[in-house]
């Protein structure tokens, strides 16, 4: 649907009001209507390298979801503030592994006598203090893009792996990109947590984690698209299951997912297994492409969807009558120990 004309004078309003003092981020998930708005677009991680090289910005507007405000947060210095227009804008995938459950595995591998051979590796799609216990567990981040280089270097360091928060991103870059076998990655369920023998035995522990919208897609959503759309090119995102990833003609982040649609040639097909507005988006960026979502129901991420031009003209109109609303602030150790696990994958060759 087309934006409200008047909300969009008084977003363009408050925008110009603002000037440098102000920077939006717009994850490429985000509505239409939002990214409009946006100084800059990319993944979660080109984000928040975007708000810290912005030193000269009081205000970082982010339009995405909590845990990409928090890594904004984290990289950017102590003048800068980062503002979530909705605060409900949450990640569900990120909330499936809490900080008292990680600390709780964390006894269980130590009482299993692995914990000295365990790296904690976490993907970017989760909270503040998840990062800081891999930070303070010799661990570090990664996000879609680099996950495979993020576990070599994991492996370069120990035995083990523990995975967090997404099973799919971590069992999909073991098997797919490693070479480890389906057998080398055990599932760590933490309301029915694995024997300590199991714990021996594995390479890689993937938490139980998952994405609910990337998680609609199945092998079925493949054959069917390729049943319909003779000589399509099948594109997803890493958060899909195994044997949908397996299925695939191509598999990555959104920034590689966008990079690939640019680089096709015209006239050539693509079904895409990814969030449905950046799908709807490929299709009116590249007219001369036939770009299709993978499957045939509707799947936007409910949460980013939470982040609308409504909230948005608030946040900053508020913010032109010297009011700091919907601040996202992660206090001074969890700070520390998060970017502990940022620089250590910022410093990935
Ligand atoms: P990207 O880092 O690939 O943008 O993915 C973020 C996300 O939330 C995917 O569901
Ligand atoms: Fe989280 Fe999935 Fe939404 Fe990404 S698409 S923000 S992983 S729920």
């Amino acid at each position: 649907a087309a934006s409200d004309p008047g909300l969009v004078e008084r977003a363009r309003k408050a925008k110009e009001a603002l000037g440098d003092r102000l920077f939006v981020l717009g994850h490429h998930y985000q509505r239409d209507e939002v990214i409009q708005f946006a100084d800059v677009t990319g993944d979660s991680f080109k984000l928040a390298q975007q708000a810290a090289a912005r030193p000269g910005a009081e205000y970082i507007v982010f339009c995405g979801v909590h845990f990409m405000a928090e890594s904004a947060d984290i990289l950017t210095g102590d003048a800068q503030q980062v503002i979530l227009p909705d605060l409900a804008a949450g990640c569900s995938m990120a909330d499936m592994a809490t900080f008292d459950q990680v600390e709780e595995a964390w006894e269980i591998l130590e009482d299993a006598g692995v914990a000295d051979t365990v790296v904690p590796v976490t993907y970017m799609n989760s909270s503040a203090d998840i990062k800081a216990f891999c930070g303070r567990h010799g661990g570090t981040v990664c996000t879609s893009s680099n996950a495979k280089r993020a576990l070599e270097w994991a492996f370069e360091q120990g035995e083990k792996v523990l995975f967090l928060p997404d099973q799919h991103l971590g069992r999909n870059t073991a098997v797919l990109e490693m070479g480890l076998s389906l057998e080398d990655c055990l599932v760590y369920n933490p309301h029915r947590p694995p024997s300590a023998e199991e714990l021996r035995r594995a390479k890689i522990i993937l938490w139980k984690g998952h994405c609910s919208v990337h998680g609609r897609f199945t092998a079925d959503s493949v054959d069917d698209v390729r049943r319909r759309i003779p000589g399509v090119n099948v594109l997803v995102h890493p958060e899909c299951k195994h044997e949908v990833v397996l299925k695939a003609d191509h598999v990555g982040s959104t920034e590689y997912i966008i990079k690939k649609l640019a680089e096709a040639p015209a006239g050539s097909k693509w079904a895409v297994g990814t969030e449905l507005n950046l799908v709807k988006r490929l299709g009116q960026m590249f007219p001369d492409k036939s770009v299709s979502f993978l499957d045939k129901t509707v799947c936007y991420c409910s949460t980013m969807n939470r982040i609308d031009l409504p909230h948005l003209v608030w946040a900053l109109e508020s913010l032109v009558l010297g009011e700091v609303v919907n601040q996202i602030t992660v206090d001074a150790d969890t700070t520390h120990w998060a970017k502990v696990a940022l620089d250590r994958m910022l410093a990935l060759p």
